[in-house]
């Protein structure tokens, strides 16, 4: 006989006023005299569950009374509508049984700090604010991929393991890789993107990259996870547009389909709703004047020269300014990567874009149009002190039949995190790799 439960919480609604059998875990329970009230949670909803002594055999009620916090349990009963009842609806126990009576649970409804619950992580996804986070995560990931599919880009997955460093030489995790020599996790999947590129015309890559930064931010992870469509003859301007539609596709999705865990969030999703293009563009320089103005706005905030990269409070200055995400365009050269296409008429500046969040997220996706022409490319690759040798793959696709292109990476964490409201991007991901943390 199966096992499976006859339809998850999610679905109770069009069972009204028949029998179901459900299984899954209890989230809460109490007792008054005849009466037991088990709150029972299946990852797909929770639904009150009424266990009246003269409606179950007496092993039955025995066993409700058993229950403990998280033990996990079979129960059939009759699905009754209760206006009353968060989703609607109750369940009048006739059966009930015991899976697993649980230990004593660590964590209870009380207050606990985020070392302790960060260490019991393998736990804590079950709480309520947790399990609506990952499933907006889950959300974002599919609506990134469903909408680029629907746009005709092919999915094209890159190697983790790799020979090169394409993010900066200063934030590698190395491991040895047999008789070849050092491998390194990879920091993005974007070379690799260009060259199924120039195969597919639109692709994306999608999967965890890794970098060793020792920054112990709320935004810094080790190990995040980073989307990354790459487009053929798109400029600049081009990657922009693709981008705002993009970002607004997902957080109208997230919107439609994921309002409950939403409100769980206690997330304003006022904001939320403005986000549909056209995005405010800003090019670098007039960031740094905007800086130099109202820095004293911001506390933290200190005024730079041109040249100068932004830290954290520079990007809340920014966005602060506007009421949907903003690109800061046209970064110096010498800040970022080595394979963005210089601006033709100012070649100090690249033809780049940050899209930063608002409400003080910060940057979620980094972009540009690559260099497209192999000696350029191949110089820039010395000026980084790279090896041209480990290169030559890459400077292939410049010389047979090299085009002007363009690409993104939005980090996933990131994004949720913004559309979420969440300060610390560790929530945002099952399992946080973070400079402190590898366990669980
Ligand atoms: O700006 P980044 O470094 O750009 C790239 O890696 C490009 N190769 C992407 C591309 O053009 N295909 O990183 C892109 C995004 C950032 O905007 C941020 O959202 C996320 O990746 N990111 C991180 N997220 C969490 N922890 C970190 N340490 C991150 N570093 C980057
Ligand atoms: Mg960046």
């Amino acid at each position: 006989m199966s096992q499976l439960p006859t339809t998850s919480i999610a679905a109770i609604a069009s069972y009204a006023e028949q029998s179901v059998t459900l299984a899954g875990w209890v989230y809460n329970k109490t007792e008054k005299g005849k009466l037991i009230f088990v709150q029972l949670r299946d990852g797909s909803g929770t639904i009150q569950c009424v266990v009246f002594k003269k409606n179950v055999s007496e092993a039955a009620f025995q066993a409700a009374q058993s229950l403990t916090q998280e033990s996990s349990c079979r129960v059939t009963g009759g699905v009754r509508a209760d206006s009353r009842a968060p989703g609607g609806f109750e369940l009048d126990v006739q059966e009930l049984e015991v899976v697993h009576l649980s230990q004593e649970y660590p964590i209870s409804p009380k207050e606990h700090g985020t070392e302790f619950l960060m260490e019991h992580r393998h736990l804590w996804v079950r709480s309520s604010r947790q399990h609506a986070l990952l499933r907006i995560r889950a959300e974002v990931i599919a609506a990134a991929q469903e909408w680029l599919n629907a746009q005709g880009f092919v999915r094209f997955d890159a190697p983790i393991l790799t020979a090169t460093a394409a993010e900066g030489t200063s934030n590698l995790f190395a491991t040895d890789y047999f008789d070849l020599g050092k491998a390194y996790l990879a920091q993005t999947g974007q070379l690799y993107a260009e060259a199924g590129m120039m195969a597919f015309g639109k692709v994306y890559c999608f999967g965890p990259t890794f970098r060793a930064e020792k920054s112990k931010t709320r935004r810094h992870l080790t190990e995040f996870w980073m989307i990354e469509p790459e487009v053929a003859f798109a400029t600049h301007d081009d990657n922009m547009v693709l981008q705002e539609q993009f970002v607004s596709a997902i957080v109208q999705r997230v919107l439609e389909r994921r309002a409950d865990d939403l409100k769980v969030l206690e997330r304003d999703t006022t904001p939320l709703e403005r986000v549909k293009p056209p995005f405010p563009r800003l090019s670098y320089d007039d960031a740094v004047k905007l800086i130099n103005e109202k820095y004293q706005e911001v506390e933290g905030c200190a005024p730079i020269t041109w040249g100068d990269d932004f830290g954290a409070p520079h990007e809340t200055l920014i966005v602060q300014q506007y009421d949907r995400p903003v690109f800061v365009e046209r970064f110096p050269a010498a800040v970022k990567a080595f394979y963005m296409e210089p601006d033709p008429n100012r070649p100090e500046v690249a033809l780049c874009a940050d899209l930063l969040a608002p409400e003080g997220y910060g940057e979620i996706i980094g972009g540009s149009q690559r260099i497209h022409d192999a000696t350029l490319l191949e110089q820039r690759i010395r000026e980084h002190g790279l090896n041209a040798e480990d290169y030559q793959w890459y400077l292939d696709l410049r010389r047979y039949g090299t085009v002007p292109h363009s690409g993104f990476g939005m980090g996933i964490e990131r994004a949720v995190a913004w559309i979420t409201n969440t300060r610390h991007i560790r929530e945002t991901v099952p399992f946080p790799r973070m400079l402190y943390r590898i366990y669980p």
